[in-house]
């Protein structure tokens, strides 16, 4: 078994998470309780059986991963003088559900997960290997259902083009935050899967769905810093820069509602007053809490020169996570026969159009896992594997001026985030639309002329997830969940159920 990924083996948006998992988990609360506060966020648009398989099967997967070392932060339960985990709550959640490792879950998974593949001698991984393609049947032009054959896979050390060819691929290649000038992921969220799997023919859905978290920290030398909805899940309260309290204008939950509520928000009180930022505002509560509960956005916010025991947190809302994606079923399967995609890549229909805070990782752990037992079970080694052709060069040459390729990536970034963002109108959309083409002929011209490298392949791919964001946006004639368009300012109910799908015209 081989896992290809680009960076070293931690680098992930997983690694990043700071709030946590998702799971019933406690006696006070229930699976009906998680399935309805995932329906409310979701705004109509999720699939309600896949809702109720994940949250159904959170507690087995969590049990699992305490069993392969992961240490989720605990705390003393005077009732009966025991240890029992700590239940952090978060926006949109009824009940304290959201299983942590302090504010480094992400990073405390990560370990606990390649500590156990380290044991396992048949998993091999190849860091610093970008995949560049999917193989599928059809691109080899075998007629039938087309059937995934494996990637191509750019050797970043070596420059190499390599073949793997597989019965089974799976992506877990997390979303696409590096589309928007602004987001709380790493470098590493350049939308890859979607864009290879979109290449290779399969469905991609809801892609207008991009959430926003509402609290990146601002400052000029912080990169991608979240601070976690935890923060108000513990009594943290948004202020203007004249120290203003505004979420009650907006929701009767304040500062703990739903994540696009509190982005538009935060997005309105910011274009009023003109200021670069809002507050977040913790320091009410003891600084020894503080510490010991975010000892990594309490050092990393120290870093930077700000003490917040004491003072008020910058924060701007920043692309935070893709709820649309690759199209599978909760197994992880996707349209293509030997294709399965889990975690951010897909969309299985649990997020709907707004995905609860903390339910990703949980449908990463159960998709995951149910994608593994249903790959082992099908024969997809049956198939006879034709012969694949090793990458092909052409008359490629080295690139005379990457200048090309920096000035593309900001201008995609910049223009998304300018026309395609928390707010969006047609006209806008369409601007972007026009520029995205434009931009895509000379990335294209690009990519064949000239000897792949990693920044090039990137690009490729955040142009062509930004398409596909702006043409699901033009597709839906409505506001909903975190689609939000002054042209359509209400929820259509025709398109309650109806999903944005999109596929490659071959
Ligand atoms: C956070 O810690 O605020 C992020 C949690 C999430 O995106 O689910």
């Amino acid at each position: 078994m081989a896992i290809v990924t680009k960076k070293n083996r931690a680098e992930s948006n997983t690694n990043y998470a700071q709030g946590g998992i998702a799971a019933v988990t406690s006696k006070e609360d229930s699976f009906e309780l998680h399935v309805r506060d995932t329906l409310a966020a979701g705004a109509g648009l999720c699939n309600e059986a896949v809702v109720r398989q994940i949250v159904s099967e959170g507690p087995a997967r969590i049990a699992e991963l305490i069993e392969l070392g992961m240490n989720f932060s605990e705390r003393d339960d005077p009732a009966n003088g025991r240890r029992e985990l700590d239940l952090g709550k978060e926006g949109g959640h009824s009940k304290r559900r959201i299983l942590h490792a302090k504010d480094v879950t992400g990073r405390e998974i990560e370990r606990a997960l390649l500590n156990a593949i380290a044991q396992q001698p048949n998993i091999e991984i190849f860091e610093n290997h970008l995949a560049i393609d999917l193989i599928t049947s059809q691109k080899l032009g075998y007629v039938g259902a087309n059937r995934c054959l494996g990637a191509y896979v750019f050797d970043k050390k070596s420059g190499n083009v390599e073949t793997f060819a597989a019965p089974v691929t799976l992506l877990a290649t997390g979303g696409c935050g590096k589309v928007y000038l602004y987001t709380t992921n790493p470098d590493i969220a350049t939308g890859d899967g979607v864009a290879m799997a979109y290449r290779a023919g399969a469905a991609v859905a809801d892609m207008e769905f991009i959430q926003f978290h509402p609290t990146c920290l601002f400052h000029p030398k912080a990169k991608s810093f979240l601070v976690s909805e935890a923060v108000r899940g513990e009594g943290g309260v948004l202020k203007t820069v004249e120290g203003r309290e505004f979420m009650d204008e907006y929701h009767p939950l304040k500062s703990l509602a739903p994540r696009d509520i509190v982005a538009r928000a935060i997005d309105t009180e910011m274009k009023k007053s003109g200021a670069d930022c809002v507050f977040l505002d913790i320091t009410h509560k003891p600084a020894k809490f503080i510490i010991e509960r975010f000892p990594n956005i309490y050092q990393t916010c120290l870093g930077y020169g700000m003490d917040i025991t004491r003072e008020p947190i910058p924060v701007v809302p920043a692309a935070h996570y893709q709820c649309g994606g690759v199209v599978t079923n909760v197994d992880g399967e996707t349209e293509i026969a030997g294709l399965y995609a889990v975690g951010e890549v897909a969309c299985t229909g649990l997020h709907g159009a707004n995905r609860l805070a903390s339910n990703s990782l949980l449908e990463a752990i159960v998709c995951a896992h149910r994608a593994a037992e249903t790959a082992f079970r099908t024969p997809h080694s049956a198939f006879p594997t034709p012969e694949i052709p090793a990458w092909q060069s052409g008359d490629a040459h080295n690139p005379d001026e990457m200048v090309v390729v920096s000035h593309n990536w900001d201008e995609i970034r910049r223009l998304m985030w300018d026309y395609v963002g928390i707010v969006r109108t047609n006209k806008r959309l369409q601007r972007a639309q026009a520029r995205l083409a434009n931009l895509q002929l000379e990335i294209q011209e690009y990519y064949w002329d000239f000897i792949v490298n990693s920044d090039l392949l990137e690009l490729r791919n955040i142009a062509t997830v930004a398409e596909l964001i702006v043409a699901s946006a033009l597709q839906r004639p409505e506001s909903r969940g975190l689609n939000y368009n002054l042209d359509y300012p209400a929820a259509n109910p025709e398109w309650a159920q109806r999903d944005t799908v999109l596929r490659k015209s071959s």
